[in-house]
This record gives structure tokens, C-alpha cells and sequence, in this order.
């Protein structure tokens, strides 16, 4: 039985274009994976905390030195982890906030990069192994993609990929939805062609 992690990072609800295009993957992946297991996570509506002084001391030290205020603040951290390491793929819903990640996309981001759990140190392996993931970026403006007038500014999807590849997911699809700002024509057709996309990648 596969397992499905989603992650949705839009504050918005039924007006966010990324959510809809992760609710289509999802639907379509059950489809295909009737036994599977879908896990959500709704970064954008129930915001995961920030790290604080307590987590980064807790997530550098010995469990059994923690103190109370340590123990609970890394628990947090404990859970995303291990909710992460039991999925096999990993789907995420990334608008594109000023050129990068949502504050809650990189708040969960920030939780899930622990030493001694999802990297080693001091080699800096990757120890989340035999995932795929898939992301889903929504823009209001247009030409960021590989090769396009605007690609420098992406400080998105290369982000996703690089942080997704240091903790060992390498195998990662994106799936681009730009001009979501512009005209109805253009903004339907732009989902349509992401649409098409989602249905293939879930359905692989
Ligand atoms: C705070 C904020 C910052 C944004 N920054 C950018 C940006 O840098 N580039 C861009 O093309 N669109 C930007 N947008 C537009 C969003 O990417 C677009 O509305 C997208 O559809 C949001 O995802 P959602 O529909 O899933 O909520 C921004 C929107 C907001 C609210």
C-alpha cells in the first residue's frame, strides 16, 4: 500500500489554483492507487510553529538531556518527520510568494531538516531515501520557467529542489501554473495545460 503526503501551503481556500490542481492529483493518484493512503497536511490554514531557541537546542542534543520546554517543542518536529518518512510520495502545493516559498511552506521545511533524522552530519547525506515528489507552483505572472525571461527570479522551484535533494528526494516533478494574473482566456488556459499535466504525473 503506497502512501501519499500533500501539502498545501495557500492561505486560500476554494480560490487557490495550487490547491485545486493538489486536489486533482490526489483524486486522480486514488484512482489509481485504490488501496493507497492520502495524508494532508494544510500548512496554509494550520500553520506548523517556527523553530525557537528550545527546538534548537533540542534538536542538537542528546532526547534524554531535554527538558520539559525542549521536549515539546521538538515534538512537533518529531511528528512532520516521521509523517514524511512513512509516505512514499511526497506532493506539494507552492504559490509563489515573492519569488520564493510561502512562510508556511518554509516553516514546515524548517521543521523537517533534522541532523541525525532526515540528513546526516557531518557527511550530509540524505537519508530520506526511495521517495518521488511532485510540485505544484502557482504564479500570477508568467515566464519563469527553465529557459524563460523571468527564470532568474525563480527562487522557488530551485529552492524546492535543492533543499528536497539534500535531505535525499531526487526524483522530483514540477508542475508550472503561470499567468493566473492575467486574462480569463489566459488564466484558463494555463490551468488547462496544468490540469493535463496533474492528471499524467498522478496517474504514472
Ligand atoms: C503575498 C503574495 C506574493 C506574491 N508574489 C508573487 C510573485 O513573486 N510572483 C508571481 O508571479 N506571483 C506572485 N503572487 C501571486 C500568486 O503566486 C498567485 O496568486 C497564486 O495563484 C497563489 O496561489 P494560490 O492560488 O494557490 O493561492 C503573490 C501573491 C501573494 C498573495
Amino acid at each position: 500500500m503506497k502512501t501519499l503526503l500533500r501539502l498545501d501551503s495557500s492561505p486560500r481556500g476554494e480560490r487557490s489554483h495550487s490547491r485545486q490542481l493538489t486536489g486533482l492529483y490526489t483524486q486522480t493518484w486514488q484512482q489509481a492507487h485504490p488501496d493507497g493512503k492520502v495524508v494532508q497536511r494544510d500548512l496554509g490554514r494550520q500553520p506548523v510553529p517556527l523553530v525557537t531557541e528550545d527546538w534548537i537546542a533540542a534538536a542538537f542534543s542528546n532526547p534524554a538531556d531535554h527538558t520539559a520546554e525542549q521536549q515539546a517543542a521538538i515534538a512537533v518536529s518529531n511528528e512532520l518527520v516521521d509523517e514524511l518518512l512513512a509516505a512514499d510520495e511526497l506532493l506539494i502545493g507552492a504559490p509563489m510568494y515573492n519569488f520564493t516559498v510561502p512562510a508556511s511552506l518554509k516553516a514546515w521545511i524548517d521543521q523537517i531538516v533534522r541532523v541525525g533524522r532526515t540528513f546526516e552530519y557531518p557527511s550530509y547525506k540524505g537519508l530520506v531515501s526511495g521517495k518521488t515528489a511532485t510540485i505544484i507552483t502557482a504564479r500570477g505572472g508568467a515566464g519563469y520557467g527553465p529557459g524563460e525571461a523571468m527564470a532568474h527570479l525563480d527562487a522557488e522551484v530551485p529552492y524546492l529542489k535543492s533543499i528536497l535533494g539534500f535531505i535525499g528526494i531526487t526524483e522530483v516533478a514540477v508542475v508550472y501554473v503561470g499567468s493566473l494574473a492575467g486574462s480569463d482566456e489566459v488564466r484558463q488556459g494555463s490551468l488547462e495545460k496544468a490540469q493535463s499535466e496533474v492528471q499524467k504525473l498522478a496517474a504514472r
